[in-house]
């Protein structure tokens, strides 16, 4: 694992633009596993200029989303999915077909995990995962506790998830449930990258990168991974060792 400290959260961003848009150049049909989330904002908004300015051709890689709310519709703004077409596939012009995401009202959640792994699996696996942490320590909603061998699945939001999770909506949701990847997804894809930033992931940081590897701090996974980056600002960094 790697560890990249950037001066801030516009260095961080603009380098994990670069990440994307790198390996698209090299592999335009390239896997590419997204998190919504505050943290990677800026850099799907860099990403999508770089995209239009240096005319990377987008056209043939697929994104897989990382993880939804259960229950949440995708017209709700809190959603994951409304995430990914405001700050992804619209300004990207990306076709349907070229995105998988979990089905927040689904009839069976166990179809919908075991199409996005057969999916994952038909496509030859991922070449990039590039997550958030959740102030719990979570990757997608791999909260602690977690099993490292699992491929998509159905969870019991930790309470830390619910209570963080209300500044995605408009007003107090209710939030049970989460779908999503699973850490051998993460273990599995062939570059994973943790990006995190401001004073408040320091803490969480700090765990993640010091505390002993177990899945009390899913996030801690990324330290086995041969090819895991961590991309942090200073803050982010401010309570390393
Ligand atoms: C959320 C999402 C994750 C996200 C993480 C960090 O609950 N399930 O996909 O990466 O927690 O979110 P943020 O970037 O808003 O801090």
């Amino acid at each position: 694992m790697e560890l990249k400290i950037y001066k801030d959260y516009e260095q961080l961003s603009a380098n994990a633009a670069n990440e994307i848009a790198d390996l698209l150049k090299q592999k335009p049909g390239a896997v590419i596993c997204l998190a919504s989330g505050d943290t990677p904002k800026l850099t799907y908004q860099l990403f999508a200029e770089k995209v239009i300015n240096e005319n990377i051709d987008i056209s043939n890689c697929t994104f897989i989303g990382l993880d939804e709310w259960v229950g949440i519709p995708p017209e709700n703004e809190g959603s994951c999915q409304y995430f990914f077409r405001k700050y992804l596939f619209e300004p990207l012009q990306v076709t349907p077909g070229q995105t998988y995401l979990f089905n927040a009202l689904s009839s069976s959640f166990e179809e919908e995990c075991k199409k996005m792994d057969e999916t994952i699996l038909a496509k030859g696996g991922i070449d990039l995962m590039m997550v958030g942490i959740g102030m719990n320590g979570h990757i997608g909603f791999n909260e602690p506790g977690v099993s490292f061998d699992l491929y998509s699945h159905i969870v019991n939001l930790d309470e830390t998830t619910v209570t963080v999770g209300q500044k995605y909506f408009n007003s107090q949701t209710a939030l049970q449930k989460g779908i999503t990847l699973g850490l051998r997804h993460f273990m599995e894809s062939k570059r994973a990258i943790v990006l995190a930033n401001s004073a408040k992931k320091a803490g969480i940081i700090k765990k993640a990168l010091e505390d002993e590897i177990s899945n009390h701090v899913p996030a801690t996974i990324i330290r086995t991974h041969a090819q895991g980056v961590v991309m942090i600002d200073e803050e982010a960094a401010s309570l390393l060792k």
